[in-house]
């Protein structure tokens, strides 16, 4: 048997509880007496029976310590990898864009804090375009370069490739929008493209006139009661609610009422809301540069909000597939698609099959119902409320554009499809808005290939290149006086002097924007109907702050005044 002072050396460390027993027995007896030294070797051998049992778990103890050094060892080769990858990507973007000067930057944070977000940044591009007027390198953070061009032979090189969209900004909006057709590249863009072209057909877009108008009606009667206060209001939440209504309506025929549903706890109400949060957080995300990585992003507090609000977005679109396809399984509806009555764009998705007789899969289709509603109605309310605008700031302008609508409608209080052709200058006066405050600011793509562009100079593949809409469209080496509204510049004589990609909102080549003709058309019925009805007036006191989020909108919304337009009888 061992004896107690071998098992103090053994276990050295008694607990709290063991030491004042001991103490305990030590201070009762100076001659420790039978019983004393029973108790005392039972409870040296009870310590030891209990230290015993924690030797495993010291081996324990010690295999964690080797875990954790393993792990550290880990992370340190990781981190070590990481930050070699980023200094050859660093490089790489250095020597790719050496034949392009840009204007001076931080060495760490780039051009970023260049942007302050005060609605001054797309004026900052075109700025610096004056002194770069081509193309000019722009660095956000340490790591990310892009080749930002601004000019239309520059942009033709760009936008006639098939090059993909580039694999950052983009990738930021696939949790939102998923792999759909905005985002996609390849062969399946190439399949899904062909697949959704005829739901954008002369004969499917005809009839969408009486349900655009409708919706332009709705969002009109409610501007009544703002007509008789001498005071303006924010205009772009209810154009995005009626451009909301009527892709609803036309895309997915869903009537949700959401325009009149507005204020309360509707379902559209939080779309729209989730919609412009995802665009400030895909924002925030690009100018953060650790955030371009996914798990930090993931872990952020931003990452939370995007993550919620993509459940929000994503839930209204699942509901209307999940209705559709209720609707379907009734013999009637099955009727009207096999006859190709009335198919909508669900419907050509829904029933879309291969040449193996394979459908979409739900996660394809739910990713272009994301997109379509997404780009179906943000694109629109910004092209609406923008031209509004412009027209209030041109009264001039506003009064041609009111007297040709008239005229086009004889007495009418709503448009038809014959209309559309019969108000020339609407159409220029919204042209020149579209150039102005293009909806897309902004576009990029990443090269595959070296490309060579018109004046010799050239680019590797894996370059990121920004097209600047806003600063291709305001570039004076193209456009006499870029800052003044003048709608004359759509004159059919006027446009034959100018390069094709000297005005690109919705883009140009294989992946311009598809809903273009449904776009333009939306903008005709509810400019033309709103002119008939109103007189819009600027308040010079909330001059709109432009801010791209995505979409081009105003930091303090679009306030206009508006007043009833009385027609002699
Ligand atoms: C004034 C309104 C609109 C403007 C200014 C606009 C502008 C654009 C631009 C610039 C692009 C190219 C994007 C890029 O390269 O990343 C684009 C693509 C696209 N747009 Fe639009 N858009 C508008 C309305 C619409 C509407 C109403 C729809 C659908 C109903 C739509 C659906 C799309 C889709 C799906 C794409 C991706 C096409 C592809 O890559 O094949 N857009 N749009």
């Amino acid at each position: 048997m061992k004896g107690p002072n071998d098992n103090a050396i053994r276990f050295p460390k008694f607990t709290k509880k063991s030491c004042s027993k001991r103490a305990f027995v030590s201070r009762t007896s100076q001659q420790p007496t039978l019983l004393c030294l029973m108790l005392s070797i039972s409870l040296e051998s009870s310590m030891f029976n209990i230290m015993a049992l924690f030797e495993p778990l010291k081996k324990l103890t010690l295999d964690c310590i080797c875990i954790h050094n393993l792990v550290a060892i880990f992370c340190l080769v990781y981190a070590i990898l990481k930050i070699s990858k980023l200094i050859v990507k660093r490089n790489e973007c250095i020597q790719a864009l050496q034949p392009f000067l840009g204007p001076p930057k931080h060495w760490f944070f780039g051009h970023i804090r260049e942007f302050k977000q005060d609605g001054t940044d797309l004026f900052k591009i075109v700025e610096w375009a004056e002194s770069y007027p081509l193309a000019m390198s722009m660095w956000f953070g340490p790591f990310v370069a892009f080749l930002n061009i601004h000019h239309p032979d520059y942009v033709k090189a760009i936008l006639t490739s098939t090059e993909p969209k580039d694999d950052l900004s983009y990738s930021f909006l696939i949790p939102w929008i998923g792999d759909g057709l905005l985002v996609s590249k390849g062969q399946k863009w190439f399949r899904h493209r062909r697949l959704l072209t005829p739901g954008f057909h002369y004969d499917v877009l005809k009839p969408y006139i009486k349900l655009m108008s409708d919706s332009a009606k709705t969002m009109l009667d409610k501007w009544d009661s703002l007509s008789e206060r001498d005071e303006s209001f924010e205009l772009f939440e209810h154009v995005s609610l009626m451009t909301l209504d009527t892709i609803m309506k036309c895309a997915f025929s869903s009537n949700t009422n959401c325009q009149v549903a507005r204020g309360g706890e509707g379902e559209i109400n939080s779309y729209i809301k989730a919609v412009y949060d995802l665009s400030n957080l895909v924002n925030i995300r690009f100018r953060i540069f650790p955030y371009h990585s996914d798990w930090l992003f993931n872990l952020s507090p931003h990452g939370y909000q995007f993550r919620k609000a993509c459940k929000i977005a994503q839930s209204h679109t699942e509901q209307i597939i999940r209705n559709r396809k209720e609707a379907l399984k009734d013999e009637e509806e099955l009727h009207r698609i096999k006859a190709k009555k009335n198919i909508d764009f669900l419907d050509i998705l829904l029933c879309a099959r291969d040449e193996n007789q394979q459908g979409l899969s739900d996660e394809a289709i739910r990713a272009e119902v994301d997109t379509f509603m997404f780009e179906g109605h943000d694109t629109t309310a910004s092209g609406i409320s923008w031209t509004l605008y412009s027209l209030a700031c041109n009264p001039e302008h506003q009064q041609i554009c009111r007297d040709e609508i008239i005229s086009a409608l004889e007495g009418r209080d709503f448009m038809e499809w014959e209309d559309l052709s019969k108000m020339p200058y609407t159409t220029m006066c919204i042209k020149e808005s579209l150039r102005l405050y293009p909806p897309v600011p902004g576009i990029s793509r990443k090269t595959t290939k070296p490309i060579t562009f018109f004046d010799g100079r050239s680019v590797p593949g894996g370059c990121l290149i920004g097209t600047s809409i806003f600063a291709i469209h305001r570039n004076a080496t193209v456009w006499e006086n870029p800052n003044v509204f003048d709608p004359h510049r759509f004159l059919p004589e006027n446009s034959a002097k100018r390069s094709p990609h000297a005005f690109v909102p919705f883009s140009a080549g294989p992946r311009n924007c598809i809903g273009q003709n449904f776009a333009m058309n939306e903008m005709k019925v509810v400019i033309a109907q709103t002119l008939r009805r109103y007189h819009l007036i600027e308040d010079p006191t909330k001059k709109p702050k432009m801010i791209p989020r995505l979409v081009l909108r105003s930091l303090n919304g679009i306030h206009l005044k508006i007043k009833p337009v009385h027609l002699e009888p």
